[in-house]
C-alpha cells in the first residue's frame, strides 16, 4: 500500500516507519523541519521518503492523519484535492491547552474531519493508543494475544485498508462500526492517556477485549 503521513510527530513518525518496515510504500510529511521528515524516511529503510503534506496525498492508497486538532486546517489546505482518498485519523479533537475534547456527545472529531473533507473517506484508528508502545507492539507481532484497536467507519473499503494496516503494526482490529462511534472512542482515548500518562506503570501500554465463554 501506497501510504501518506501528514503530521510526523510522536504518532505519525512511528506509525509511518513501522508501516515502511512492514513493506508499505510510505511518504513522512508535514512537521516544522524539512530535515527531520528526511532523517525520519532515512531510518525507516529504502520503503520511505519525504515529502510535502501535497506529495504524501498524490497517489497515496491510505493517509494517516496525525496532526493536533489545531492544525488540521493547515494540513488540509497543504494536502490539496483528497477527492477519493482514505484518511486513517488518529487524530484526537483536543482543546489548545490539551486537557480536554473541544467537542463530543453529538459529533466526534473523525464525523468533523469528514464534514471538512467529504470528498474523501474517513476512518478513525490508532488514536486509542499512546505513541510510546507502538514499537513494542510491533516488535511483539508474531506473539499470540496481540493487543485490541478499534476502529471505525462509514466506508467498507476504507475500513478493510485501516485494519490491514492496524493488523500489519501489530494489533488485532476490533470494527466498532459506523464513524459516528468515534463519538465513543475518543473519550476512551483519554481514559487510555489518563491510565499510560497519570498511572504508576508508564506509557508504555495498550488493552485487548475478550469475549468470556467463547
Ligand atoms: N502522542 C500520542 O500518544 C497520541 C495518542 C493518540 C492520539 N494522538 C493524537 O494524534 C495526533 C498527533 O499527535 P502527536 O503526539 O503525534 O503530535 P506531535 O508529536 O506534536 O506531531 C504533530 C506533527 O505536526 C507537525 N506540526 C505542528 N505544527 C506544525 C506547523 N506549524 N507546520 C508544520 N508541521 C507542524 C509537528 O512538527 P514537528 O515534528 O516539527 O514538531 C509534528 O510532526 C494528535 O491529534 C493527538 O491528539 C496522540
Amino acid at each position: 500500500m501506497r501510504v501518506g503521513i501528514l503530521g510526523s510527530g510522536l504518532m505519525g513518525g512511528k506509525l509511518g516507519t513501522i508501516f515502511a518496515r512492514a513493506g508499505h510504500e510510505v511518504v513522512f510529511s508535514y512537521a516544522r523541519r524539512k530535515e527531520k521528515l528526511e532523517r525520519l524516511a532515512c531510518d525507516a529503510g529504502r520503503k520511505a521518503r519525504a515529502g510535502t503534506p501535497a506529495e504524501a496525498a498524490q497517489n497515496a492508497d491510505a493517509l494517516l492523519l496525525a496532526v493536533h486538532w489545531s492544525r488540521m486546517d493547515d494540513v488540509l489546505a497543504q494536502a490539496g484535492d483528497l477527492s477519493g482518498r482514505v484518511i486513517v485519523t488518529c487524530s484526537l479533537p483536543m482543546n489548545a491547552d490539551d486537557t480536554g475534547l473541544a467537542l463530543g456527545h453529538t459529533t466526534s472529531g473523525a464525523e468533523e474531519l469528514e464534514n471538512r473533507v467529504p470528498e474523501a473517506r474517513v476512518v478513525c484508528a490508532f488514536n486509542t493508543v499512546p505513541s510510546e508502545v507502538l514499537f513494542s507492539v510491533f516488535e511483539a507481532r508474531s506473539k499470540a494475544n496481540r493487543p485490541s484497536l478499534v476502529y471505525c467507519g462509514d466506508d467498507a473499503g476504507s475500513k478493510g485498508m485501516a485494519a490491514e494496516l492496524i493488523r500489519d503494526a501489530g494489533f488485532d482490529p476490533v470494527d466498532a462500526g459506523l464513524l459516528r462511534i468515534a463519538r465513543y472512542t475518543e473519550p476512551f482515548a483519554l481514559l487510555v492517556g489518563q491510565l499510560a500518562y497519570e498511572g504508576t506503570e508508564g506509557p508504555e501500554m495498550a488493552y485487548r477485549f475478550e469475549r468470556i465463554g467463547e
